[in-house]
Parts: C-alpha cells; structure tokens; sequence
C-alpha cells in the first residue's frame, strides 16, 4: 500500500530520483574506500615511516572525501526536494478527491478525519520517503559492501560479524514490533484530538450558554491525555532504542579490539587491518541501524498510507457522467419525475412519489410541516445527493447526464443555513461570478433588502459568524442574485426576516426573477400564498398542488396549515 502510492506518486520525479540514487551510490563508494585508505596509510606510511606515501595516500583520501560530501549533498538536496513535491502532490490529489465528494461521503469519513489525512498523514509519508531516499537506498550497499570489505581485511575476525549482526537484529526487531500498534493509535488519537477541537471551537456558544466548560475541558482533557499516552508508550520504545543499539554496537568494538589485539600480537594481522576492520564493522551495523529506522518509521506511514489510500480510492456517490450533455433541451424547466430518496442507512424513504414540474416564470412554492423533507427535496437538483429512485430533470436533461458546470451555473441555491467565506462581503457576492462589476453587487444587495451593507469590502468572518442570521441570509440570497441562474431554490431564506422586509424583498425578487424558474420553500403561508403553484408536502409525499384558493377549497392539509396561521378572512 505504502509503496504503491509512493511509486504512483514518486513516478512524475524519475529524473530527480535517478541523480538522487546515482549520487548515493558514489557517496557510498567513497565512504566504503575511505577505511581502507586509512589502512593503507598506517600499515605502509605511519608504521614504515614513509611521509611521502602519507602525504600522496592522504591527498587522494582528501579527493575521495570531497567527491563523496558532494555526491551526498546532491543526494539529500534532490532527496527532499522530490518527497515535498510528493507531499504537495498527494495532498492536492487527496483536496481534489474530498472536492468530489458528496456529502455522503464526507459524513463517511468525518471532516476532522479528512484535515488529519490531507495534513499530518501526508506528512507522515513525506517524512519517509526522504528517509528512504537518503538511508534505505545506501544501507544495502554499505552493508554487503563493508561486509566483503571487513572479510578482506581479516577473515577470522569477520566470524564476530555472524554473533553481531543477528544480536542487532534481533534487539531491533523486538523494539520495532512494540512500537508498530503505538504508531496506528497515535493516527486515530490524533483524528480524535481534532474531532473534539473542532466542535468545541464552533460550538463554543453553545457550551457558553448552556455552561458545559467543564465537561468539555473534561472531553478535550481525556482525548489530550490518549494521545499522550500513546505518543508516550511510542517514544519509551523509541528511546530504548539508542541505548540498546549503542550498547550492540560498543560491545561489538570491545570485542573486535580483543581478539583483534590477539591477532595482532601473534602476527597474523596488521594493525591498519585492526582500524580499518573495525571502521568496516562501524558501517555494517550502522546499515543495520539505519534499516530498522526505516522499519520503525514504515508502520506509521504505512497506516497513513492506508488512510490517504483509503480517501483516494472512495468514489463519490454523485458520479460525474461519462458523456456530458452540454445542452438544455428547454432551458429553465424543472421537472422531478417519481423522486423516492432514502437516507443512506435509512430503512424509511424520506420523500416518496415526489412529481411536478416547474416552469420559467413561474413560482413554486413547497410548504409543509418540519422534517416533511423539503430541503431534502431541494438537495436532490443541484445533486448534492442523488435520487434513489425516479429522475430530476433540469432543462429537460437528467441532471445525471447533464455537465456539473452548467448545472452549477443553472441553479442558484440559497440553502437553508447560509455558508459565507471569510473574506469580504463583496469577495463573497462574487462567488458565483467573479466578474461582477460593484454596480451590479448593489444592485443585488438593494434587491435583497440588505441595506445594512455600507461598504462591500466590509469583513466576513468563516462560516458569516460576525453578521446576524437574518443578515446572513439576506447576502446568500444577494449571492445567488449576482450568480444569474435560471433556476432559483430558496429553501426557508425568508424565515428569519421580519414581516415587512419579507414582503419587500419578495415583491423586488419578483421583479428581478420574473423570467426565471422560481421555487420557494416556506413555513410562512404569507410567503407563498402568491405563489403560482402552491405543493403541499407531508411526510415526504406531495398531497395536494394548486394555487392557493384551489387548496383552500379541497386540500385538507393545507388548510390545517393556513388556519394554524391565519383566520379564516385573512386565508380567503
Ligand atoms: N443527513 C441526513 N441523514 C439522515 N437523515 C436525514 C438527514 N437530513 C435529514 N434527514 C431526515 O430527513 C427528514 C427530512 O428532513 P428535511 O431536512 O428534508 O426536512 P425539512 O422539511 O427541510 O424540515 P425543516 O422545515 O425543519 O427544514 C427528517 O426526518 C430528517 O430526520
Ligand atoms: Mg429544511
């Protein structure tokens, strides 16, 4: 898993990756002929007293060295510039998946979980794609190499290699196995760190209000606490390791000195074999210090690499068409044709039998009790879902077929609870259309009532938290104004407006949308009672549609509806 998305991602980067392993082969090489130089120098200049052979043997030593640091450099500097561009890549690749994605399948995964998998996760993989490129590609080639070359020196001592490396490898793997379990709970402690964080933050009103901070230190406290048991756990092993790794290796020295010394004494070896034997020895166990790094950092990304797996391999269930159709056979009609939905998990359908047909010039307006499914229905035209059964129509094309962006541009949606961006106000008037001209932003904003607005650069904080939910509501409706669709949807934008300024701006949208495709969803039998086609909704089924003095006559439900608000002489 870890390797595939490393290879797919690491493949643009062949050139770099090419110098990066040739440049570690040469540094290598370097660092493997330098000891037995040194060898050299001692047995045949130092012991023969020879300083011109010292001076010639140190000077290419000084060559090798210089070449080898170059080589290195060039090593690391292409090393990391190609595993920041693999990051850059997997997360843009990771954003432009979770930008697909309907809101079925971010409910999957969970907002927090997907900001922990495009940063952190993606972090992790970087992270070890520069170790590997800088440790696993030499630590094979220095250790097999100091190995032959230990051999070359002196065979007899080269036995001790057999009890070392095994006593290495075995302490390191027992480490490395503790760590491994550590490692995958420290990534869902971290998701959950971020879950907790991030409703606390935007719901720190709500626990204000309702005096909850110190269940909520209590929450935030016990997610801090997982994840620093676990990181702790996880760094106990880690640090054990150094010290256990020392001690293999500081005993391995002690014991090469002592039979080396033997050796030496009896004449059966030189003494620049003895340094340079034990360089050799220094190099194959820091190859195997170096591998069981990488092993102990693969767990880690290796879980990473499954949850960015996991990200980029879930399909979004509003799939783009294969062959988009880039027409409106009849621009601006609206049609649902025996819509059934059903909420993933749900057993019931929320809207059943839904048809009807809305036309340009036309307003439709939806009126029925909460929870009858009426933003529900909305959702189902600009697809944020799609239907589980029947079709919706939009232009007389099935919006399944129909390109995204011109289903985009051909609906204007005002939802239910309005999303502003930080930024300014005019930033987001223009969201929709960005060449909007500031006339034009006024004229939207004079049509929406908002005459609160004094200066289009006035700031917005994420989310419109810094204006009023009736202001809010009034700059989404502008919003969809300067968008210029064909089709407007206005789920309950009027609601949290008051009489006068609902009727205002209702006469001057009337005015504005005359020519297009109007469908209003309401609580408000005010709001709607002008409404050419009044669809009456209860419990996901449509049971009445007519104008107003047609339901009033026969619809039962409506009825029921109107005289909860009105008296019988103001329905009439
Ligand atoms: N994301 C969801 N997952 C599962 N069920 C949902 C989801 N959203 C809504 N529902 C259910 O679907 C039903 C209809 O909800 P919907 O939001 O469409 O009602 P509504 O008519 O817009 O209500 P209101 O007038 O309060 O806005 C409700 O019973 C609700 O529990
Ligand atoms: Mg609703």
């Amino acid at each position: 898993m870890l390797w595939k998305l490393a290879w797919t991602f690491l493949r643009p980067y062949r050139r770099w990756l090419t110098i990066v392993v040739v440049t570690q082969f040469l540094q290598t090489l370097g660092m493997l002929y330098l000891p037995t130089l040194n060898a050299d120098i001692i047995d045949n200049g130092v012991i023969k007293g020879n300083t011109g052979y010292i001076v010639g043997i140190g000077g290419v030593m000084l060559g090798v060295s210089l070449v080898q640091i170059t080589a290195a450099t060039i090593a690391v500097y292409f090393g990391a510039k190609s595993a920041t561009a693999v990051g850059r890549d997997i997360r843009k690749a990771l954003f432009d998946r979770v930008q697909s994605f309907s809101t079925r399948e971010v409910g999957r995964f969970g907002t927090p979980s997907l900001i922990t998998r495009t940063t952190n996760d993606v972090q992790q993989v970087q992270m070890l794609i520069v170790m590997a490129l800088t440790m696993m590609l030499s630590a094979p080639i220095i250790g097999v190499g100091a190995v032959i070359l230990a051999v070359n020196q002196n065979v007899e001592l080269s036995s001790l290699l057999l009890v070392i490396v095994p006593v290495l490898g075995a302490v390191i793997t027992f480490l490395v196995t503790r760590m491994r379990p550590k490692f995958k709970l420290m990534q869902t402690r971290i998701d959950g760190i971020n879950r907790v964080l991030r409703e606390q933050i935007s719901g720190i009103r709500v626990i204000r209000a309702f005096v909850r901070d110190d269940p909520e230190r209590r929450r935030f406290e016990d997610a801090n606490t997982g994840l620093y048991d676990v990181s702790l756990g996880a760094g106990q092993w880690m640090g054990m390791m150094f010290p256990a790794v020392m001690s293999v290796v500081n005993f391995s020295s002690i014991a090469v000195l002592w039979f080396g010394g033997h050796l030496i004494n009896s004449g059966h070896m030189q003494v620049g074999a003895l340094t340079a034997f034990l360089s050799y020895l220094l190099q194959v166990l820091m190859a195997v210090m170096m591998s069981t790094f990488m092993l102990m950092m693969i767990p880690r990304a290796e879980v990473c690499a499954e949850r960015i797996q996991e990200v980029l391999g879930t399909n979004t269930s509003v799939e783009p068409p294969s062959v988009r159709v880039n027409d409106l056979v009849k621009p601006g009609h609206l049609e649902l044709r025996g819509v059934e939905f059903r909420y993933p998990g749900a057993e019931e359908p929320v809207l059943t039998c839904v048809d009807f047909t809305a036309k340009p010039g036309e307003v439709t307006a939806i009126i029925g009790s909460t929870g009858s499914g009426k933003t529900t229905l909305l959702n189902l035209i600009p697809r944020l879902f799609d239907t589980t059964e029947g079709d919706v129509l939009v232009g007389g094309v099935n919006v399944r077929d129909l390109d995204p962006d011109l289903l985009a541009q051909t609906i204007g949606f005002v939802p239910q609870k309005p999303y502003l961006f930080s930024g300014t106000i005019a930033s987001n008037l223009r969201y929709g259309r960005p060449g909007a001209t500031d006339e034009e932003l006024w004229q939207a904003l004079e049509i929406a009532q908002a005459d609160f607005v004094t200066d289009l650069g006035a700031p917005i904080s994420q989310g419109g938290t810094n204006v009023s939910g009736g202001q809010r509501q009034r700059l989404a409706i502008a919003r969809t104004l300067v968008h210029q669709p064909g089709v407007y949807l206005f789920d309950d934008s009027f609601s949290a407006l008051d009489y006068a300024t609902d009727a205002a701006l209702r006469a001057a949208l009337a005015r504005e949308t005359r020519h297009a495709t109007v469908v209003i969803v309401a609580q408000r039998v005010s709001t709607i009672r002008n409404a050419d086609r009044i669809i009456v909704l209860d419990k996901g089924c449509i049971v009445g549609q007519g104008t107003h003095g047609e339901l009033m006559a026969t619809n039962q439900t409506y009825r029921e509806i109107v005289l909860s608000q009105l008296t019988e002489q103001e329905a009439a």
